[in-house]
């Protein structure tokens, strides 16, 4: 568990506007900067990053938050991993903190999967049946160096080799070790070992093949604290520059592929880890590269798994960016087929992969037909799900009209039939409905916008559980409050607090209105007195509320008590209104 305190701390010293800058050409424009949003398409820029807030909103899309948030929307990193992407930004070190939930990635696992990679390399070196059979695969010493081939012998614990305390329990967290009714033996017997890394080029998990026939060909480290296989992509860290120069990765499905191509001077070539390809990886990819090819094989089995990665694709492309599918001809992989036919050829069969457009549309032509009425009107039906996932605006007219094409139709049909909205207006975060900010909000936005506002609340309210204010709205403006006296705080923690709960969810509706605000530009001693209006206001919502309520009772009888209170509310009401 990392402690509250350092990631509070790690907000108040990271600079959100570099953090965002890496990614994003950000502009000044007043007290903030702004640029044209990473997270949908524009033309003219509606994202603004505030740097007293340590925030940022786009009015176009609401997407919006603090510089923990952008690694993750943006950089497709989970929370713990856009800490320390943070923490490693200052040189400081993420610290654990002990009880509580185990913190996920210990440095010792780290450690300790360097060490098995080392000696797994040794043993390779030892090795002449599995040099042989990499030589036999095509591949260079130079190449298997390169990817940190390596060989596990067949012995049950030729890892007590490597770690003399063959019992240390970060054996069996890292997966190297598998502990079974009081026994213990290396996962990892008589096999290749394809090392997985991170994309900093830490050793994670690994891939084992056997050498030549047997079952199961592969062997994968199971998910691990350090290995989560939906998110990562074999070969990575290797591809990363490649894949900048061209601005093209592509990727395939097997360890054995990655390697080949690059034996073969392709390398930008990635995989996924036996996995179908998921938003992640996808997200991942785009951050290198403006255009993704995915290489499948060409039988039926490879069509599915390529109609999944364009169904993960679709969300998540922006106009500019671009996906293909490369099918090779049956019974090819990317390895057989560089090592058959070279380089070039490769390079050459990759121009004429199938872009995505022309992938999902014929990919519903052919499972729906359009020969008769019935099967066009299917293809429209089943092309739906798939035009509404598209936030691109650009790519979807584009689709919209190539669908309405196939099934004969006109696309402005189209639109009316599906109530297709126009992209431009589509938002992820819905805005508020309709109506006026009830006043909790109104106080929550402002103490969002200027979190020194707390100070100025002496008195708490004590009793919000009336029907006057929700429960969330309620806990949301004490816990804000509370939480605000106790340090001096900014908008980014603040939010932080509230991560992931109900009343980070009232948070997250409010943040358009907060930088309204910061739009409308109004003074310190303007929001002041907004801000005590609005907490007089409430003050007396409350306290007329406890007095329906006291009133009501008195039809059954009120107790000297209940009239003391009545008394009390009425004089704090006057007080209130002065
Ligand atoms: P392939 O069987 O296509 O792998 O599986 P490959 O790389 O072409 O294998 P060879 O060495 O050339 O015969 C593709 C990927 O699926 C996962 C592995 O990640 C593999 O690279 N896989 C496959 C497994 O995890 N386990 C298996 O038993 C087979
Ligand atoms: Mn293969």
């Amino acid at each position: 568990m990392i402690p509250q305190t350092f990631i509070h701390d790690l907000l108040n010293r990271v600079d959100i506007v570099e953090v965002v800058g890496r990614h994003v050409r950000l502009k000044k424009s007043g007290a903030n900067y702004s640029a044209c949003c990473p997270f949908h398409s524009e033309k003219t820029p509606s994202f603004t990053v505030s740097p007293t807030k340590q925030f940022y909103h786009c009015f176009g899309c609401g997407a919006h938050g603090n510089a923990i948030s952008f690694l993750m929307a943006h950089g497709g990193m989970g929370y713990v991993e856009a800490i320390g992407e943070l923490a490693s930004s200052l040189g400081l070190a993420v610290p654990q903190e002990s009880g509580g939930i185990p913190e996920k990635k210990s440095p010792d696992l780290y450690e300790v999967m360097r060490q098995a990679a080392k000696h797994y390399r040794a043993e390779l070196k030892k090795s002449p049946a599995a040099i042989e059979y990499l030589r036999g695969r095509g591949l260079s010493g130079e190449i298997a160096q390169r990817f940190h081939l390596g060989y596990a012998p067949a012995g049950w614990r030729g890892l007590s080799g490597a770690f003399p305390d063959y019992e240390s329990p970060l054996l069996v967290e890292t997966g190297l070790v598998i502990a079974e009714e009081g026994k213990r033996y290396d996962r990892f017997r008589d096999r290749i070992m394809f090392p997985i890394e991170d994309e900093r080029g830490r050793i994670i998990a690994f891939g084992g093949r056997v050498l030549g026939e047997g079952e199961p060909k592969y062997l994968n480290s199971p998910e691990t604290p350090l290995f989560e296989k939906g998110r990562e992509l074999y070969g990575l860290f290797h591809a990363r520059r490649s894949i900048h120069d061209g601005s093209t990765a592509l990727v395939v499905e097997g360890y054995m592929d990655v390697v080949a191509l690059a034996q073969h001077g392709i390398d930008f070539a990635v995989a996924t880890l036996g996995t179908a390809t998921t938003p992640v990886h996808v997200q991942k990819l785009f951050r290198h590269a403006d255009h993704v090819v995915f290489s499948f094989d060409g039988d039926a089995a490879g069509r599915r798994a390529a109609w999944r990665a364009m169904e993960n694709a679709l969300s998540i492309l922006t106009d500019g960016k671009k996906v293909s599918f490369l099918f090779l001809p049956q019974g090819e992989d990317p390895d057989s087929f560089v090592r058959a036919r070279g380089k070039e050829a490769f390079l050459e069969v990759m121009k004429e992969a199938l872009p995505l457009s022309s992938f999902l549309v014929a990919g519903l032509a052919a499972k729906c037909g359009k020969d008769s009425g019935e099967d066009r009107a299917k293809l429209l039906h089943e092309a739906k799900p798939y035009l509404e996932k598209i936030t691109a605006p650009g790519l979807s007219l584009v689709l919209r009209k190539s669908v309405a094409a196939a099934a004969g139709a006109d696309p402005a049909e189209l639109d009316g039939l599906f109530g297709i909205k126009t992209p431009e207006r589509k938002v992820f975060h819905r805005p508020r409905k309709s109506g006026h900010p009830s006043v909790v909000r109104k106080l929550l936005e402002m103490l969002m916008h200027s979190p020194s506002l707390a100070t100025l609340v002496s008195e708490g309210c004590e009793n919000f559980e009336l029907p006057v204010v929700r429960k969330v709205e309620a806990s949301a403006l004490i816990g804000s409050l509370n939480f605000l006296k106790s340090g001096n705080f900014n908008t980014a923690e603040l939010f932080e607090h509230f991560r992931g709960t109900a009343e980070g969810a009232l948070l997250d509706e409010i943040t358009p209105g907060v930088f309204i605000l910061d739009e409308a530009g109004l003074g310190e001693e303007e929001i002041r007195s907004e801000f005590l209006g609005a907490w007089d206001q409430l003050q007396s919502m409350v306290c007329r509320a406890e007095m329906d309520a006291l009133l009501e009772k008195s039809r059954s009888g009120w107790s000297e008590g209940d009239k003391f209170r009545y008394i009390e509310l009425m004089q704090k009401l006057n007080f209130v209104k002065k």
